[in-house]
């Protein structure tokens, strides 16, 4: 397809660190299938790093961390623009137009907003973290996005973009597709501590992208099964077993014999521990392979972030020329 006939995806995270293998099956695995069919842009979304967290100190380290896991996925930053917020400035001017264009009720209304105050136990929320859907919408529209691959969490940014779009489009014409969300296929992928939560660097319940073969093992082999199995031979259900999960996300085409070994008995959890460890790695080796240049070769990172960066800034600029003569602004 003719690039320029292609849809434009918008992806982005906020730069936290090292990866794990839950953003791996909530987003990155979709990232990478997507390069293929359409115009994308993955965005590091730093400023909104700040909207809980005002120490910048480790900022920039962790977006460094980050990215090399992106491009160990296979993303391809000369497909795709890999870029931070923080050094287009269009961001911020367009999220200026936005934020007059969004009642400050609605904001106070997002759920996931909401959820983040409840969880960091926010008393008084700044206005930067009240408006942190809005700068989303300006990463979004500022290079036309027609969709924006996400998770659940994040439908209701998705939604408050598409009407500050719409809102935009009516007063001054015509600029901004309405995006759609195009959600992640796998559920989240549960912890490591078997608590029926997500995985989470918080949580400490993690596996990272870079975790070398032993310390898969070894964090697989403290991780909790079925209750119920307490000796080898004992029966299991896998359905309760956060190590099969793992299996069927990872292991695919062993299920059917994991799954009546375990019923019957005839698979330990040590065994099938082993096994899954193995198959994690064997998922991860080819993504070790890839990051090894870039470790090996920081500044990599750094020219294939400011290339980007030149890139969005381009687009970025058109957007907002058409902004500025829609709203006859100059
Ligand atoms: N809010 C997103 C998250 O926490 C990160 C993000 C910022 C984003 N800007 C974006 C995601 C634009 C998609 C599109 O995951």
């Amino acid at each position: 397809m003719n690039n320029n006939t292609r849809k434009t995806i918008l992806s982005g995270m906020r730069p936290t660190g090292k990866l794990h293998l839950g953003h791996w099956t909530g987003a990155l695995e979709n990232w990478v299938a997507l390069q293929e069919s359409y115009n994308n842009y993955h965005l590091v979304a730093d400023y909104h790093a700040l909207t809980t967290n005002l120490d910048t100190s480790e900022l920039y380290q962790n977006t460094i961390d980050m990215v090399i896991d992106w491009l160990a996925a296979g993303i391809d930053p000369e497909r795709s623009p890999v870029f931070r917020q923080s050094q287009v400035k269009e961001h911020t001017e367009l999220h200026l137009i936005f934020s007059m264009l969004i009642t400050k009720a609605r904001l106070e209304r997002n759920p996931s907003v909401k959820d983040q105050v409840r969880d960091l136990n926010i008393e008084n929320i700044i206005y930067g973290h009240l408006g942190y859907p809005v700068l989303q919408a300006a990463d979004i529209l500022l290079y036309r996005g027609d969709l924006v691959p996400v998770g659940e969490d994040q439908l209701s940014h998705v939604e408050i973009t598409r009407e500050i779009a719409r809102r935009f489009n009516t007063a001054w014409g015509d600029v901004f597709p309405e995006p759609q969300p195009k959600l992640t296929k796998f559920a989240r992928l549960p912890g490591l501590d078997g608590k029926d939560r997500k995985m989470s660097k918080s949580m400490n319940n993690t596996i990272l992208m870079s975790d070398d073969e032993d310390t898969v093992m070894q964090k697989l082999r403290k991780a909790p099964t079925d209750v119920e199995k307490v000796r080898r031979n004992d029966p299991g259900r896998p359905d309760v077993c956060l190590v099969f999960t793992y299996h069927e996300k990872f292991n695919p085409a062993d299920i059917p014999e994991i799954r009546e070994g375990c019923e019957s008995g005839a698979l330990g959890c040590v065994d099938c521990k082993k096994r899954c460890a193995t198959a994690v790695n064997t998922f991860l080796a080819p993504h070790i392979e890839r990051r090894r240049k870039y470790e090996e070769h920081p500044t990599l990172v750094d020219d294939i972030l400011r290339d980007g960066e030149d890139r969005a800034r381009e687009t970025a600029a058109e957007t907002m020329t058409a902004v500025r003569n829609a709203m006859k602004l100059g």
